[in-house]
């Protein structure tokens, strides 16, 4: 049951010294060396875990961080489980109850994402999002003792953690947007024709991750920071798309995201 598997891994994390952290940190495409800059860092391999999936992220092992980053006691995932990969969604969300279970109050995503309106470069707070995976990490038995059968969508992505953002970036003197965070399963870009919908939708965003995570967060009454990292325009806004952009852009801009997800911890 996953109960007892969230119970199992909780007190295997808590054993190797993970015991009090304040954020879960889940890092995107090209984003993941910000657990590089953990202080004190325990490190566990994710092959070693119970119950943990499996990190198929090329050249990269998959690793869970822990320790202080800006002061902050931090559980930092390096290289996170994407749908489209096969993993089933509660493997792909069981870190974030892994997180609720430890003590966390809040947890920062981050992504990739294609821009509707927005260009490579832009970085966004997520304000909102549209499930367009098909998908509920919460069908199945509801997990009572996190959260309740029927859970508000209404504040998910928490106004209190977007506010510091914007201050944060304004006081870095960097620009920080605000949209909506449309997820779908990947592995496929999207059509035109889907981006045209997507748009008038509203989405400001597309990207293959996030939504899962955030529908978990937010069933535990775990508080959310989601920010997207635009790595190119969605399909129709630009000639072609492709995985090596979206890592050029990432490397680009990673230092200057990491310095602002560093700021926003000291403050939230
Ligand atoms: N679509 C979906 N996911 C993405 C994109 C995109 O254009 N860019 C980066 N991740």
């Amino acid at each position: 049951m996953l109960l007892d598997k969230i119970k199992e891994t909780t007190a295997f994390l808590e054993e190797k010294g993970m015991t009090k952290p304040e954020f879960g940190l889940i890092l995107g495409s090209g984003l993941g060396d910000l657990a590089d800059d953990i202080d004190e860092a325990i490190v566990v391999d994710y092959s070693e875990i119970p119950n943990w999936g499996e990190s198929t992220v090329v050249g990269h092992a998959g690793k869970l961080v822990y320790g202080k980053l800006s002061g902050r006691y931090v559980l930092a995932l390096q290289g996170r489980f994407h749908f489209y990969e096969g993993n089933p969604l509660e493997t792909v969300t069981f870190p974030v109850r892994i997180m609720k279970a430890l003590g966390c109050q809040g947890v920062i995503v981050t992504n990739a994402a294609g821009g509707i309106g927005y260009g490579p470069g832009t970085l966004m707070t997520i304000t909102d999002h549209i499930n367009m995976t098909g998908e509920n990490p919460l069908i199945g038995p509801n997990l009572e003792e996190f959260g309740p059968r029927f859970p508000d969508m209404s504040d998910a992505y928490t106004k209190a953690y977007r506010e510091v953002a914007h201050k944060v970036a304004k006081n870095l003197g960097m620009t920080l947007e605000n949209g909506v965070y449309l997820g779908v399963a990947g592995p496929t870009y999207e059509t035109p024709a889907e981006i045209r919908a997507y748009k008038l939708m509203g989405a400001h965003a597309v990207g293959m991750s996030t939504v899962p995570e955030v529908i978990v967060a937010t069933h535990s009454g775990l508080k959310v920071l989601g920010i997207s990292a635009i790595t190119n325009y969605a399909a129709g806004f630009q000639s072609e798309l492709n995985h090596d952009e979206v890592v050029e852009v990432t490397t680009r801009i990673k230092d200057q995201f990491k310095n602002l997800i560093k700021s926003i911890l000291v403050e939230l």
